[in-house]
């Protein structure tokens, strides 16, 4: 069994990252679909899929969808527990949902959903779709409705903010401003209430009182509800460091991004987790031999070096003919540096690389992707 397809049997969550653009929403979802396959129930994560994919996994216009069964499995093969969902972020409607789920009741609720500084905050927040994905994931679960979790990462260039994202959450509200804010609902120190007080005249003279009233009403809005969100964050924490979670590092043969997967990996060994697979993707196809260059090679020469006949045509056709055996021989070499220099990424990262070939169509249909879920699961 191939190292993925042992990961899509046995592990119940598999978070796809790597740097921009490299295929890791392609990934997440053809992993998601050849888990299915497998016989799992799948949800899967997606971030910002490109349209045609969203249309494929039944998301235009929603944000959760069940992948009809004849469509993913068309054959019938799947076991019949089996079931494929995607659900897209939508990084405002999850944040709303965590205020709802966290007041203490319908009053507070609405009295944070519906500040200014809120509306403002939720969507614009940097670092709230990764912290979203994180919340999402805990979610999905938290419901105990599916086997295996697979989630997309945003296509951020601190790819990695996921990771951290719930502690910074945790910085923000341990934060001394925010404490401040919160002072006067909590009845501490009149000093503090004091200093506060003209800190926040003197802000409001250069934002007008109108904002700061937002803001000072958001945060005293949400007194009481830290506690909720420290206990959900170290909840996150616990179920990505949880040893049936793992992390699948997408990367493309370029030498720029695969300096960024190194990178990523160190990051990730920093937090104390292990990268589990490493997914090249788009690299070259492979060619059968190993000395194919050489054997190339060889032909080319002796083509050229045959000695001229009496038939010009086809003389010339063999000359041609030499011509492509050079540049499958040029593609052969590449090819072979290529796997020698992802080999040797994936072996300090304690794994060994997965190959997906760049396919000569973009991946947003079922088939495109049952085609990468073949290369990815072997
Ligand atoms: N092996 C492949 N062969 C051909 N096309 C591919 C392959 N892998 C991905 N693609 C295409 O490349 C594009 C980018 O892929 P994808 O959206 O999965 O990258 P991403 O890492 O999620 O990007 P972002 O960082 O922007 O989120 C898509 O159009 C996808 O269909
Ligand atoms: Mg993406």
């Amino acid at each position: 069994m191939s190292a993925l397809a042992d990961l899509l049997d046995h592990r119940h969550v598999l978070v796809c990252c790597g740097t921009g653009g490299v295929g890791k929403t392609t990934t997440a979802a053809a992993l998601a679909l050849a888990g299915a396959q497998q016989g799992r129930r799948v949800a899967v994560i997606t971030i910002d899929p490109a349209r045609r994919l969203a249309d494929t996994l039944g998301l235009a216009g929603h944000t959760d969808a069940e992948v009809d069964r004849d469509r993913w499995d068309p054959e019938g093969r799947a076991p019949g527990r089996a079931r494929l969902t995607a659900m897209m972020l939508d990084p405002s409607e999850t944040f709303d949902g965590l205020v709802a789920r966290y007041a203490r009741n319908e009053e507070q609720r609405d009295r944070i959903l519906g500040n200014r500084f809120y509306r403002n905050l939720a969507g614009a927040l940097s670092g709230t779709q990764e912290y979203m994905a994180m919340e999402r994931l805990h979610e999905l679960h938290e419901t105990g409705a599916y086997d295996l979790i697979v989630v997309d990462t945003p296509p951020t260039r601190h790819a990695l903010d996921f990771l951290d994202a719930p502690q910074r959450l945790i910085r923000l509200l341990d934060n001394r401003v925010f404490r401040l804010m919160m002072a006067p609902a909590r009845g501490a120190l009149r000093v503090a209430g004091t200093a506060l007080h003209l800190f926040v005249r003197q802000l409001g003279r250069v934002v007008g009182t109108g904002v700061v009233d937002d803001i000072v009403s958001f945060f005293r809005a949400f007194d009481g509800m830290e506690e909720g969100f420290r206990a959900r964050a170290d909840a996150v924490r616990t179920l990505l460091a949880a040893p049936d979670t793992a992390f699948v590092l997408v990367t493309s043969p370029r030498r720029d991004s695969i300096d960024e997967a190194r990178h990523f990996a160190e990051r990730i060994t920093d937090h104390g987790l292990t990268v589990d697979a490493l997914v090249a993707n788009r690299v070259l196809p492979a060619f059968a031999e190993a000395d194919a260059a050489a054997d190339l090679r060889a032909r080319a020469t002796a083509l050229r070096d045959r000695p001229a006949t009496d038939d010009p045509d086809a003389d010339a056709a063999g000359r041609r003919l030499a011509d492509r055996y050079d540049t499958l021989a040029d593609l052969a070499v590449v090819a072979a540096r290529e796997r020698a220099v992802l080999t040797e990424a994936a072996t300090a990262m304690g794994t060994r690389p997965v190959y997906v070939p760049y396919l000569d169509h973009d991946v947003h249909d079922l088939g495109a992707l049952r085609e990468i879920g073949r290369h990815l699961v072997g």
